[in-house]
C-alpha cells in the first residue's frame, strides 16, 4: 500500500479484537493510500511495554519496544492515531505508550533525538456511545503538544463504532467519510510540507 507522498504511519490505541479504534485506523489507511501517501500500519500489540516505573527506566532503561517504536515514529513523515476512550480520557494502553516513547532521548547515533518533536500528527477517536470519544481526543491533543508534537486541527470522532462500519469496514455515514477524508487530506498536505 505504498504512494509516492509522504510516509504516514498509523496506529490505533487498542489492541482488542474487533476494536473500533482499529476499524478507524484501518478507514484512514485506505484513505490516506488513495490520496497518494506511502502508509504504514503498525499494532501496539508488536510493542509490549511494561507500566511506566521510573525503577524500570533507572535499572534497565527504556524498554526496546519503546526504542523501535521512537525510530519507526522518526522514520514517517507523519502520525495518525485512532485513539478510544475510557473514563472521558486516552486509554491506559495509549498514555503507556506515548509515556515510554517520550523517555527515548538518543537517535541509533546516540545524537539528542525526540520521537515527538515537530512530529506532524492527526488524531482519530471512536466510541461506543454518541460523544465519539472527544473526550479523549481533546486529552490526547494536549499530551501529544506537550511532546512537541505539530497536531492538525482537523480530527475525525466516530460515534457508535458498533453501528459505524459496514461489513467491508468503510463508514456507514457520508459525513464520516468526508471527515476523514479532510484529516488525510490535511495531514498529507502539512506532513509532504514538512518532509525531511
Ligand atoms: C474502562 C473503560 C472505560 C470506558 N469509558 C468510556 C467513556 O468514558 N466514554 C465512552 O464513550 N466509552 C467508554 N467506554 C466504552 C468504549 O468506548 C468501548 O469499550 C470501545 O469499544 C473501546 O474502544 P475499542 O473498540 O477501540 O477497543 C469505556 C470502556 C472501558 C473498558
Amino acid at each position: 500500500m505504498n504512494g509516492a507522498g509522504p510516509r504516514i504511519l498509523v496506529f490505533a490505541g487498542s489492541i482488542r479484537a474487533g476494536a473500533f479504534s482499529g476499524k478507524t485506523a484501518d478507514a484512514a489507511v485506505r484513505e490516506l493510500a488513495l490520496q497518494g501517501a506511502a502508509v504504514t500500519r503498525i499494532s501496539l500489540a508488536d510493542y509490549p511495554l511494561p507500566l511506566m516505573n521510573q525503577d524500570l527506566e533507572r535499572e534497565s532503561g527504556v524498554p526496546e519496544p519503546a526504542v523501535r517504536l521512537a525510530h519507526m515514529i522518526a522514520a514517517h513523515d507523519g502520525l495518525l492515531i485512532a485513539t478510544p476512550e475510557y473514563n472521558a480520557s486516552v486509554p491506559p494502553l495509549l498514555k503507556n505508550t506515548i509515556d515510554w516513547v517520550s523517555r527515548v532521548n538518543q537517535d541509533r547515533q546516540g545524537q539528542p533525538f525526540r520521537a515527538f518533536k515537530g512530529k506532524v500528527m492527526a488524531l482519530c477517536s471512536s466510541s461506543n456511545g454518541n460523544y465519539a470519544g472527544i473526550r479523549a481526543i481533546n486529552h490526547l491533543r494536549a499530551i501529544l503538544v506537550h511532546c512537541g508534537a505539530e497536531v492538525i486541527s482537523p480530527q475525525c470522532s466516530v460515534p457508535r463504532g458498533q453501528d459505524a462500519f459496514d461489513d467491508e469496514g468503510n463508514f456507514r455515514d457520508d459525513a464520516l467519510r468526508k471527515s476523514m477524508a479532510n484529516v488525510c487530506r490535511a495531514l498529507i498536505e502539512r506532513a509532504g510540507l514538512t518532509r525531511a
